[in-house]
């Protein structure tokens, strides 16, 4: 199938401003769908005039804060929302992003994805789902929730990735035909690196002393520390490295 109208819910966002990018340079049209551009797909003002004529939602909206039950609240109506509007438009498909361990998570924000993930493939439109590591890019947002100029943070393993590789990655999937049988794709950066260790090399340019804390409090600090959110062996590895990328940054 030749796809060339989508919609990107979360277009403003950090890994949607770059699936914006990436379908317009391959020529695609593109409906942006954001509170900021008019359409909120909790209330589902604007969403029905937005998905006219769609073939695909690439979902990558979100909650702005890692409560759990706030998160999983958002992406039930989210979830129910987009299905509903897309079956009175006509939508093909609908791909959405989520996060590696997403399926081991007991609590937390990783909790209410695994909820989310579950509620879109109950629904009546077709989903694809591509899990992805913890961005480049959310590393900077663990240091803003930080208050002064020491920031303790979790040194468990991750392998960060950048958010125009996922973008480059979700896009490719939300054209292929379902794949039933085989296992959730994921995708993460092109190596073991330790989150605490990444936020020490951006903290140096912000001035943030970035300190390594065991668990730290976070959902889950056990798995994340024996390495369970670590990408499973069938993802994909793609770069640039975290500080590969760093180097590209104003
Ligand atoms: N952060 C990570 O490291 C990571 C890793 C793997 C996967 N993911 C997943 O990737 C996706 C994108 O994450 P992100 O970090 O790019 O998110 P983000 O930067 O927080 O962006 C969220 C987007 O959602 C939009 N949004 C929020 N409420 C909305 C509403 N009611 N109606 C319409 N749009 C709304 C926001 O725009 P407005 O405020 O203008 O509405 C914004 O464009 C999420 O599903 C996340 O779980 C994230």
């Amino acid at each position: 199938m030749s796809i060339t109208t989508f919609a990107v819910a979360g277009a403003t966002g950090r890994l949607g401003r770059h699936v914006v990018d990436v379908l317009t340079e391959r020529g695609h049209q593109v409906v942006p769908m954001s509170r900021a551009t008019g359409v909120d797909i909790i209330t589902g003002q604007g969403l029905a005039e937005a998905l006219t004529g769609i073939e695909v939602i690439i979902d990558v909206a979100s909650w702005h804060s890692s409560d759990q039950d706030a998160a999983t609240e958002f992406f039930r109506t989210s979830a129910r929302n987009l299905h509903e509007a897309s079956r009175k438009a006509g939508v093909a498909q609908i791909a959405m992003a989520s996060i590696i361990g997403a399926d081991k998570a007991t609590a937390g924000f990783l909790a209410a994805k695994k909820v989310h993930e579950e509620l879109l493939l109950s629904g009546p439109i077709p989903v694809r789902i591509l899990r992805a590591a913890q961005f480049h890019e959310f590393v900077g947002q663990l240091l803003d929730w930080q208050q002064g100029d020491v920031a303790y943070l979790p040194a468990v393993p991750t392998q960060l990735v950048a958010c125009r590789t996922v973008a480059e990655e979700l896009v490719d999937l939300a054209t292929a035909p379902a794949a039933p049988g085989t296992p959730i794709p994921e995708i993460a950066g092109p190596r073991k690196e330790f989150m605490a260790e990444a936020a020490q090399l951006l903290g140096a340019r912000r001035g943030i002393k970035v300190v390594g804390v065991e668990g730290s409090g976070m959902p889950d600090a056990e798995i994340a520390a024996n390495g369970g959110f670590l990408p499973s062996p069938h993802a994909k590895l793609a770069g640039p490295t975290f500080e590969e990328w760093l180097d590209t940054q104003p």
